[in-house]
């Protein structure tokens, strides 16, 4: 039998600080996550150099934590798996610098970790059985696109947000109706309240990008000339619409490649109208993977799973790895 391979997570690129230990890529023995929200709450959104501060104060913590939950200790780890990128620099660098530190001191691999690499790794922890190819649907507060994902260390975006992203979107219509941060949450719950009664506009492309500032734009506009609008309608009404944006894209990108597994993956894909509708697609022979909703926002044990996959694949860290805030595939 071949051993077990113990990877360490570390993630720090937006608001939460978070060490996860994983066996194998696909065994969570912790998954440790402190989040800053009800810090940045009262901001209306994250403030990056308060991010970076708490992160600093956080991270040996939680590090120590995640060793205690999973009953190992620094002997026990194979590999240490930071996430570099995408996201906010001072934020990403005090994982990044921790988990550098932490490889020279206990003479471990380095291995780094795309962001959104973990945010479909996420599927694997939840589904054993999951192996690529598949169609990634990845929705966050600073991304939205359709990945071919060829397999577990090769991905090709098929399209992206040509603007910005859908939990952005989320986050600003929250904030206009005057629900406050973080915004998808709170619109996933004040929707189930109202009917999707208003009509809302959606931009079409030749290919699969998407664009979300026109109907963010116009939500606001509605909501701003029409005091007595019904808010729980122009969520439902936002939350469809953008629902409907998002499988047309899959249509698309099934029609392209011919694969009929989609994984959804981020923070958006949390969202309840968005599970319910996708999950109706399988009535069509359309195969869908949602990661456990604690695994939909940012947290380290997708991360270790990631940055095991690159591993076992010979990937290799040294100390000058740098942060990269606009790292892609
Ligand atoms: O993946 P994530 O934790 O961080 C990034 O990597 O961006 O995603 C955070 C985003 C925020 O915009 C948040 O409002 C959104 O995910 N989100 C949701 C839901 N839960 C979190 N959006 C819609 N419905 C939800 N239930």
């Amino acid at each position: 039998m071949e051993k077990d391979i113990i990877v360490m997570g570390i993630e720090s690129s937006c608001d939460e600080t978070s060490v996860a230990i994983v066996k194998n890529g696909r065994e969570v023995l912790s998954n440790v996550i402190d989040t800053q929200i009800p810090i940045h709450e009262k901001y209306g959104g994250v403030v990056p150099e308060i991010a970076s501060r708490n992160h600093i104060e956080a991270i040996s913590r939680v590090t120590k934590k995640a060793l205690e939950q999973a009953k190992v200790t620094f002997e026990d780890i194979d590999v240490i798996a930071p996430t570099y990128g995408p996201g906010l620099v001072g934020a990403l660098l005090v994982g990044l610098s921790y988990a550098k530190a932490l490889s020279f001191a206990i003479d471990k691999p380095l291995v780094g970790v795309n962001h959104i690499q973990g945010h479909i790794a996420a599927n694997y922890i939840t589904y054993k059985e999951l192996e690529p190819p598949f169609i990634c649907v990845m929705t966050s507060g600073g991304n939205t696109q359709i990945i071919h994902v060829k397999n577990y260390t090769e991905f090709e975006v098929l399209g992206k947000t040509r603007d910005d992203a859908i939990g952005e979107a989320f986050d600003k219509v929250a904030r206009v109706v005057g629900l406050g941060y973080p915004g998808g949450p709170k619109v996933d719950k004040l929707a189930k309240e109202g009917e999707p009664n208003i009509q809302l506009p959606k931009t079409h492309f030749e290919n699969l990008d998407f664009s979300f500032s026109g109907i963010k734009t116009a939500v606001i506009n509605l909501n701003h000339n029409n005091p007595n609008i019904k808010k729980a309608d122009l969520c439902a009404s936002f939350q469809k619409t953008v629902t409907e944006i998002l499988i047309e894209n899959v249509e698309k990108a099934i029609e392209q490649t011919n694969i009929k597994t989609i994984a959804l993956a981020g923070g958006v894909s949390a969202n309840s109208y968005i599970r319910k509708e996708f999950s109706k697609l399988e009535n069509r022979g359309i195969k869908i993977y949602m990661p456990d909703l604690k695994l939909c926002t940012d947290n380290a044990a997708m991360i270790a799973s990631a940055g095991y996959y690159n591993y076992i694949n010979g990937s290799r860290d040294i100390l000058n790895l740098n942060a990269v805030p606009n790292l892609t595939f």
